[in-house]
């Protein structure tokens, strides 16, 4: 009897190890609890072993190598990645060198232009699943891949394939220099490289490259932005951008083209010659150089590429002067309460003494009359604030200035521009729900009970953070479901309410030229339409009527000569 068993076990197990390996069965990954019983894909670019999960029908694939950083040249473009063997895809906690921003301690090494990879158990080569792939914010200078954040579980459910990968940040990622040894936006090079890995190897894995999407909240928002602009290669055909785009905020700034001399000589080695402050650099062990880059105080940034002969060109044009020319289905929106966390959190000296009206107005303006500069301050005010001046007990006219004019009127401008390059599948959200989850309200130790949805607040209900996973009341579950569900049906199908269910009882409509309907989402889900009318109207005609004093920056048009176009 007994041995009758364990035979008839031993063959099921063997069958199954056979079907694992060319089809990624479904069969319980608790079954024998052996080694390896382990999902392995094989692929031209090597083989990975990866991991049954336990909270759920999915296998995770981590760390995979997509690229390497050049040894050579740590600030250069990335080396695409391939090996013989096995790879132990087991381990999401690399992370490219940062300050990052839950304790703020210096992390991170070079070896870390990884991806994770999560399959649920139904994709197969006979049944390829769709692929959401997740850019993470952090202002280009912190932010990583793993777990800790970025936990799939809540996707996965839906049966589509979920990865998340690294890039290179601040000084190794986005060094802005007239040399051919470091092209400019490397960080985003990795990303198009990683971008360009998944579209090759993702079929293997049992997913369908013929349906990709790439997500990013901020910072990874305004890296899909770019994409969507200037990524000639068909890599993707839909894309979600939440909190972010290129107007969002001051990219662009004139780059600092002594920024390796500034870093070399913070770490006491004085010279003049910036390939030799560079070789001195590349030798920096990588934290030395992160805590020089924050003592300096540089600013890392995007900039438009010179062309150099050989480098593999990308941002070449101002992001405004050009034409899209790739058709994506767009899911894009913004939280209805953008600037909460960041000024409520502000310091009551500096909040009192910070002028947001010249801080934003002198951001993307100049003017070379007083008076004028004085006229448009004063109406910008009076709109915001009547005839009072700010003060620290009241700062909701700042929240919503600040909001307007960093994400509201940038994002909305955003979609006018896809509309006009003839974008025309595209949903507009609002997400407004504040609950134990809200991702930034709760690192910054903001009490949810107060305020709409801040900056990043919705990652919480997208992703299974690791350290939240005891929140889980009914209504943070509702809204995980709504979220989840939303974005995986656009994912699947490039339309987020495909027909109405229990859970979603309503139909969606995309933007258009004449209306700009939204979709609210909350306990309650609203159908609105053109979202914050009266001040996004005012905005409209203030940045019309002083368009013409748009700033003109250095190194930005040196290619066309055009003018910059905040407004577009
Ligand atoms: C995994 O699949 C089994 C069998 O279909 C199902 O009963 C179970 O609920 C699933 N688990 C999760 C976490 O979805
Ligand atoms: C921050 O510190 C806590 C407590 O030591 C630790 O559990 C957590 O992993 C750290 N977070 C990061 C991102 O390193
Ligand atoms: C640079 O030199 C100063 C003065 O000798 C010293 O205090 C500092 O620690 C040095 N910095 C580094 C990064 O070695
Ligand atoms: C978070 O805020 C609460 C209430 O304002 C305060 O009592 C607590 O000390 C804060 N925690 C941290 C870690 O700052």
């Amino acid at each position: 009897m007994f041995s009758g068993n364990r035979a008839s076990q031993v063959f099921v197990f063997l069958l199954l190890t056979i079907a694992e390996q060319w089809t990624q069965s479904s069969a319980s990954d608790t079954l024998l609890g052996l080694e390896w019983f382990r999902p392995i894909v094989h692929t031209p670019v090597g083989c990975f072993r990866g991991l049954r999960a336990q909270d759920g029908n999915y296998s995770m694939f981590l760390g995979i190598p997509y690229a390497k950083v050049d040894p050579e040249n740590v600030f250069g473009p990335p080396i695409p990645h391939r090996f013989k063997g096995i790879f132990d895809a087991v381990d999401d906690t690399s992370r490219c060198p940062q300050i990052e921003e839950f304790n703020h301690t210096i992390t991170g090494t070079l070896d870390c232009l990884h991806l994770n990879i999560y399959v649920p158990n139904s994709a197969s080569i006979d049944n390829p699943l769709p692929v959401m792939v997740q850019i993470f914010g952090g202002k280009f200078q912190f932010g990583f891949a793993g777990r800790y954040l970025y936990g799939p579980r809540f996707l996965v459910r839906h049966d589509v394939i979920f990865i998340t990968f690294n890039y290179r940040l601040g000084p190794y990622g986005f060094m802005c220099l007239n040399t051919y040894k470091v092209p400019r936006n490397q960080g985003l090079k990795d990303q198009v490289l990683a971008l360009r890995w998944i579209k090759e190897n993702i079929r293997y894995f049992g997913g369908d490259d013929s349906k990709i999407t790439v997500a990013g909240n901020s910072a990874g928002s305004i890296s899909v932005d770019f994409h969507v602009r200037f990524l000639q290669e068909p890599l993707f055909n839909r894309v979600i951008l939440q909190s972010g785009v290129i107007l969002t905020k001051q990219l662009f700034k004139d780059p600092d083209p002594e920024a390796p001399l500034k870093l070399a000589k913070q770490l006491n080695y004085t010279t003049n010659d910036i390939n030799d402050a560079l070789s001195f650099l590349n030798r920096v062990e990588p934290h030395a150089l992160i805590a020089a880059n924050r003592d300096t105080g540089l600013v890392v940034e995007l900039c438009v590429e010179k062309q150099f002969d050989n480098a593999d060109n990308f941002i070449t044009k101002h992001p405004n002067n050009i034409n899209i020319v790739r058709d994506v289905d767009v899911l894009i929106g913004f939280n209805n309460d953008e600037g909460y966390v960041a000024v409520t959190t502000m310091k009551k000296e500096k909040f009192e003494s910070e002028d947001f009206v010249s801080l934003l107005l002198d951001r993307d303006f100049k003017f070379e009359n007083e008076r004028k500069l004085y006229e448009i301050k004063k109406i910008i005010r009076n709109f915001y604030y009547g005839d009072d001046v700010p003060h620290a007990d009241n700062r909701r006219p700042n929240m919503n200035l600040y909001a307007d004019f960093s994400f509201y009127s940038p994002i909305l401008r955003t979609v006018r521009k896809y509309l006009d390059s003839g974008l025309d599948n595209m949903y507009l959200y609002m997400f407004s729900y504040s609950g134990e989850r809200c991702f930034v309200k709760d690192k910054d130790n903001v009490s949810y009970t107060e305020g709409g949805a801040s900056h990043a607040d919705e990652l919480g209900y997208l992703y299974d953070i690791s350290y939240m996973k005891e929140r889980l009341r009914d209504e943070d579950i509702l809204i995980v479901d709504r979220m989840t569900e939303l974005w995986t049906n656009f994912v699947k199908y490039g339309n987020p309410t495909p027909k109405p269910t229990k859970l979603i009882p309503l139909q969606w409509p995309r933007v258009s030229q004449d209306k700009l309907p939204y979709l609210e989402i909350n306990t309650e889900l609203r159908l609105g339409s053109r979202p914050m009318h009266e001040r996004m109207s005012f905005l409209d005609l203030l940045y019309r009527h002083i368009e013409h004093y748009q700033r003109d920056k250095q190194g930005v048009n040196y290619e066309t000569g055009n003018y910059i176009r905040i407004w577009s």
